[in-house]
């Protein structure tokens, strides 16, 4: 390069988001929903913390906020905290923001669905609405959360059905679909769920922030 040339620029460092979970479903779809986005995504592993993620409260938009400012502020980066739950209206609201551990600590998915058609064998077709609720919480280090929310109305089928998705999806049934969450390929869930309507709000604000703001 003769002196006169002026130097091309050092390559900008990639802006990393931390999504603070442990749950390769959400990751997964996460990854998905953010992908358009000029941000290199890791989570709690990638950065060396495996330890379990304590959800002190008893709603969902004091947990996700707990948790993106607690890494934000532990890992010096923008963080993505979601906290998400079923809602089924005939059981008061349950297990909402106890979802992950309704059947005890060491039951997995197929243990927490027998436990809720369990509880709902006896309501009727009309009494078994419920919803899924994700709340994203944004965080910058040493500056309050941005909180957004997605829902999606539905019932709770009387067996599961599918194989696609994670946690209760089997047993979701959308109306105007006429299939259960777990039914729908990734890419078609990735359009219409909770996680998917709070990520499209969560990535205007990552826009903002990526432009400055
Ligand atoms: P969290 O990690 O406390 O947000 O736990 C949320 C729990 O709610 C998960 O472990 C699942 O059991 C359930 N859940 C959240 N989102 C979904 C979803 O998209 N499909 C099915 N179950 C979900």
């Amino acid at each position: 390069m003769s002196a006169r040339t002026t130097p091309p620029l050092p390559p900008k460092p990639e802006r990393l988001l931390l999504i603070a979970t442990h749950n390769p479903g959400k990751r997964r779809e996460l990854t998905a929903l953010l992908s358009d986005l000029p941000v290199k995504l890791v989570d709690l592993l990638d950065v060396g913390i495996s330890e379990a993620i304590v959800e002190p409260y008893e709603r969902l938009e004091d947990n996700a906020r707990w948790k993106a400012m607690r890494y934000a502020e532990r890992t010096g980066l923008w963080t993505l905290a979601d906290d998400s739950g079923l809602e089924i209206d005939a059981l008061g609201g349950a297990p909402g923001v106890h979802s992950a551990r309704f059947a005890g600590p060491d039951a997995d998915d197929l243990v927490r669905i027998r436990k809720v058609l369990e509880l709902m064998a006896d309501v009727p077709w009309p009494q078994r609405t419920a919803r899924f609720r994700c709340v994203i919480a944004l965080a910058r280090p040493g500056e309050p959360p941005v909180l957004v929310e997605g829902r999606i109305e539905g019932y709770i089928a009387f067996e599961p059905r599918g194989t696609y998705g994670f946690g209760y999806d089997p047993i979701f049934y959308i109306p105007e679909l006429g299939k259960t969450m777990a039914e729908l390929p990734p890419a078609m869930k990735n359009q219409i769920s909770h996680r998917a309507r709070a990520a499209r709000k969560a990535r205007e604000i990552l826009k903002r922030w990526l432009a400055g703001e």
